[in-house]
């Protein structure tokens, strides 16, 4: 292995599944990519216990602590730049970040967000996914941009909604996808595979004309 070593922060705000997702594949992997730091905007984040007991540093940056969002955003990312990582993975980090903030750090920031993009971003989404009678849902990985849940979606993991399920299973059977999904894109990433140009995905080099699609069912 004599690849750069590849330094990850991950950005979260509660419980950390994608988190742990992400820790367990990285310590399963053989790659030079390593989490280097775990930023919570919530002190009591379950993920922050997750980090640590994997022995990963952790930050709380309460947005609380700050009157205006620039602010925050501000020390959020000094302290990025500080650490320097290739990669900033939002894994359930529940504010919205100011376009100042996302341009300072394009191509290096990616979200995931439980649907298939560009179908319902925002919130509630396995909700609304079954009062539109949906039959695919799923998850997808993607380029943050200053539009909130529209920037350039790399993958997609998808799956069939079941007719007697309600939005708790539905919500779990999408996480469960995530968990797979988010590592899959994390590894592309980590060995140089992806990589955002024009506000294209880029995938071995080449344009990719559509999302990635991982079928799970
Ligand atoms: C995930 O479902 C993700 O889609 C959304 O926030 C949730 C975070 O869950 N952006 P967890 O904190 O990773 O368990």
């Amino acid at each position: 292995m004599n690849q750069p070593a590849v330094d990850i922060v991950v950005l979260i705000s509660g419980n950390g599944s994608n988190l742990q997702a992400i820790i367990d594949h990285l310590d399963q992997s053989d790659t030079s990519a390593r989490i280097v730091r775990v930023i919570s905007n919530r002190p009591n984040a379950y993920g922050l216990q997750r980090a640590q007991a994997a022995g990963i540093a952790t930050d709380v940056i309460d947005h609380q602590a700050y009157a205006e969002r620039a602010a925050f955003d501000q020390a959020l990312a000094d302290r990025l730049e500080a650490l320097n990582p290739t990669i900033i993975v939002l894994a359930g980090f529940m504010r919205i970040l100011s376009a100042a903030f996302v341009e300072r750090f394009r191509g290096q920031l990616i979200n995931i967000h439980p649907s298939l993009l560009p179908a319902y971003r925002g919130r509630d989404t396995h909700a609304r996914v079954l009062a539109a009678g949906d039959q695919q849902h799923g998850c997808s990985v993607h380029y943050v941009t200053p539009d909130l849940d529209a920037g350039p979606v790399i993958a997609q993991a998808m799956l069939t909604v079941q007719p007697s399920e309600d939005a708790e299973q539905l919500a779990n059977r999408v996480q469960a996808l995530e968990h797979q999904l988010y590592p899959a894109v994390i590894s592309w990433m980590t060995a140089g595979r992806v990589a955002l140009h024009d506000d294209q995905v880029l995938f071995d080099r080449v344009v990719q004309p559509s999302p990635r699609r991982l079928s799970m069912d």
